[in-house]
């Protein structure tokens, strides 16, 4: 089995198809443990994990605080509201008075690009991105993936349609870079206006009409319309983007029987899916976010604890052999920048 040796999650741009196959396969066995009753068990004992967001959040960073909770690791969760970011600190000053305090993993959500990998290359301690900017919100496509392999058993030959705003979506990038590389076929599909310039680039096909999409996809990916990154004006009016674009019961009809609606959250209702189609037979975005929980303590296993987890670690808790002292000193080694 593919082995982890990455002290960071950024971005599932560098991945390699095992190293996303190696983490959906380590959450699939952490997720039987937020299915008991005791939910929690010791893999990362000792270990303290602080999340950092600078941009509002319900799903990622409870997540996040959950699956490291039931790695028994010590949390702690800075809103860049309450930060001394707000008095002038930088973001980098910040997150080394943090791993001042020997904290071993940031969890980092920015509305800059790149500010995970910035922090990454200038930090001892582990840095993983929740989604930054336009880029990347690698957790998230990670799953959605698990998701649908849940579900389909597979993700090779899956037809995804990805719809809605991907010009500003960091969830669309993940999604194509992870789907693409596990042999999905993915079409994105949205207003021209919110579509990428040479999108096609990345592997996948590009249609403007959601028709085109909705009875061959065995997916059908809504995303949110990110009002708040869209400076000047993309649409017409919202009206008539939900008259082309959204899904509903009607347009639903020509679906093949076993789709599945996604959506990452969080959805306006009526605009990019009617509540009846959120709440519906093929809705499995609650079970996205139940997922969730699995992959970022698989995410956090990984980077923490260097390696994948025995059958053990995962179902009766045992921690994580400690690092030898090689490791130690390779994964203590600054990568760029001073401290
Ligand atoms: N999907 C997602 O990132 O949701 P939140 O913004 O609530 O974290």
């Amino acid at each position: 089995m593919t082995e982890w040796h990455r002290k960071d999650l950024l971005d599932l741009q560098s991945l390699s198809k095992e190293e996303i196959e190696l983490v959906l396969e380590t959450a699939k066995g952490f997720k039987e443990v937020s299915a008991r009753e005791v939910k929690k068990v010791p893999a990362l004992r000792g270990k303290t994990i602080c999340s950092l967001f600078f941009e509002d959040s319900t799903r990622t960073r409870t997540s996040f605080e959950l699956a490291a909770k039931r790695l028994s690791a010590d949390t702690l969760n800075i809103a860049a509201k309450v930060s001394s970011v707000s008095k002038g600190e930088t973001i980098l000053d910040t997150a080394k008075n943090i791993q001042a305090m020997n904290v071993d993993a940031i969890i980092v959500r920015h509305n800059v690009s790149g500010t995970p990998k910035m922090l990454a290359e200038n930090l001892r301690a582990s840095v993983i991105n929740a989604g930054d900017g336009c880029h990347e919100h690698p957790t998230q496509g990670l799953l959605d993936m698990f998701t649908m392999k849940e579900r389909f058993g597979k993700i090779a030959g899956l037809k995804v349609a990805i719809i809605g705003d991907i010009l500003h979506s960091r969830v669309a990038r993940s999604n194509i870079w992870g789907l693409t590389k596990l042999g999905a076929e993915v079409t994105v599909c949205g207003p021209s206006t919110l579509m990428p310039i040479g999108i096609e680039k990345l592997g996948v096909q590009k249609t403007y009409d959601v028709h085109d999409v909705i009875s061959q996809s065995d997916v059908l990916m809504l995303l949110r319309i990110q009002l708040e990154r869209q400076k000047d004006k993309f649409l017409p009016s919202l009206r008539e983007y939900a008259k082309k674009f959204s899904i509903n019961k009607q347009k639903l009809k020509k679906a093949k029987k076993d789709v599945i609606i996604m959506h990452p959250g969080p959805t306006n209702r009526g605009l990019e899916l009617s509540a009846d189609v959120a709440d519906g037979e093929y809705s499995v975005i609650l079970d996205q976010v139940t997922n969730g929980i699995a992959i970022r303590m698989a995410i956090l296993y990984l980077v923490l604890a260097g390696k994948a987890p025995t059958r053990a670690d995962a179902r009766s808790g045992s921690r994580p052999k400690p690092p030898s002292a090689d490791e130690r000193r390779e994964r203590a080694a600054p990568t760029g920048g001073d401290d």
